[in-house]
């Protein structure tokens, strides 16, 4: 991470030396925070000025529900879901952008860009239509048309980029600096963006008695390992919390830069070649920006964590778990989370007694198939009372 001073008024990695920089807290006096909205209760804690926005949907402070139905399922008995897919656009990255998006409108910046695999999309999209600015974002082409359509129904250009994650990535960042606009990409581009990820340990913190063993987080570059880890290490200095809770960091074993690195023993992480997964939201190669990942790297070893990467049937066990039993509609790159938790109680690395927090990142609404059969249509309650006597969990009660 650099340690070069920068000047944020367009954010980007550092001219320099090229790499991420990483931006202090604001040094400015503010005015009491506590019952703020959103992520700006920690605006104390934030890159920001006294002109910065501060433009909230309410994102941030998701409820922490325990998982009695998927404990089993993983093989440990305190095992606790954060619901971060209930934010304002259905996923954590809305904490990332309501900084971002204020900081925008700050630089009165003509429009934002993304690059995003889904759900940077959408969130920059809404926070953009909120703050009266234009969006253009880009995907890879074989991003769920579902999350296209969120952002395109929010007013944003929407451009997909011929092949992976990588490719939109590099586009975005062109535009930017072509066009001066505000890059909002939810990698490690937008130091105060990625601030904002912060909340979500802050967060975590105020809602536990203790740092959990593990927290599990999917990981695409790693902004809200980031963003975890730091808001745990400033309250440990601080003496706030006894420790920083271990990183258990899942990725899709068709695109698992990370994870090998970390299997390897490797000390940098290298792009990855072929993406081959239907896991999109954590898919990405790092092409051309794998000091990020060495990064993200780093700091889950720092913690004593490990990284897993999970496969894309196994994923959709998870996602039907959570629907199942759980009554959580959660993308495959988030239900992800549970499969690593189980390998790696097998594998014996995570206790049985030990307290395991899932971050589910996203909302699996934006991902349900519009080819989905929407059921039989029927004319009449005895043709209903025959479709139902088919349904497994209704047949015995259905008698007559
Ligand atoms: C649902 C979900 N979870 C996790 C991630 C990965 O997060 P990060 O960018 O912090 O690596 C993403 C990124 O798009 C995502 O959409």
């Amino acid at each position: 991470m650099c340690g070069c001073k920068q000047d944020m008024a367009f954010p980007d990695y550092c001219a320099r030396c090229g790499g991420s920089v990483v931006l202090p807290p604001t040094s400015h006096p503010l005015p009491d925070t506590t019952n703020l909205p959103g992520v700006w209760r920690y605006a104390g804690r934030l890159p920001i000025t006294p002109d910065t926005a501060w433009l909230s949907m309410g994102e941030g402070n998701s409820r922490i529900v325990s998982a009695a139905g998927s404990a089993d399922w993983c093989g440990v008995e305190n095992l606790l879901f954060k619901l971060d897919h209930l934010n304002p656009s259905g996923s954590f990255k809305d904490r990332a952008t309501a900084v971002g998006m204020s900081q925008a409108v700050e630089q009165r910046a003509s429009a934002v860009v993304c690059a995003s695999s889904g759900n940077a999309a959408g969130s920059t999209a809404a926070y953009a239509a909120r703050a009266g600015l234009p969006a253009v974002v880009l995907m890879p082409e074989a991003v769920p048309p579902g999350k296209a359509a969120v952002a395109r129904a929010h007013g944003a250009a929407v451009l997909r980029v011929r092949g992976d994650y990588s490719n939109a990535f590099r586009t975005a960042r062109e535009l930017a600096s072509r066009f001066g606009w505000i890059n909002l990409t939810t990698t490690f581009v937008n130091p105060v963006a990625v601030a904002g990820l912060k909340s979500a340990g802050y967060e975590l913190a105020s809602q536990l008695t203790d740092p959990p063993d593990w927290i599990v987080v999917p990981v695409g570059s790693g902004p809200l390992v980031h963003g975890i880890v730091t808001a745990y290490r400033e309250l440990r200095d601080a003496g706030a919390v006894r420790a920083v809770p271990r990183i258990l960091g899942v990725q899709a074993e068709g695109c698992a830069p990370i994870t090998e690195a970390f299997d390897s023993g490797a000390t940098e992480v290298a792009p990855w070649q072929h993406v081959r997964t239907r896991i999109s939201a954590i898919s990405d190669p790092l092409r051309g920006y794998p000091a990020d990942g060495t990064y993200t790297l780093r700091l889950v070893r720092d913690t004593g964590g490990a990284m897993a990467a999970v496969d894309d049937v196994e994923a959709g066990e998870a996602v039907n778990q959570l629907a199942y039993r759980e009554g959580l509609l959660i993308e495959s790159g988030a239900a992800a989370s549970l499969v690593a938790v189980r390998t790696l109680c097998g594998q014996g690395t995570i206790r049985a007694d030990q307290t395991v927090v899932c971050m589910l990142t996203g909302n699996g609404v934006k991902t349900l198939s519009t080819e989905v059969d929407p059921g039989p249509v029927i004319t009449d309650t005895d043709e209903a009372v025959s479709r139902l006597r088919s349904h497994a969990a209704l047949a015995e009660g259905i008698t007559a």
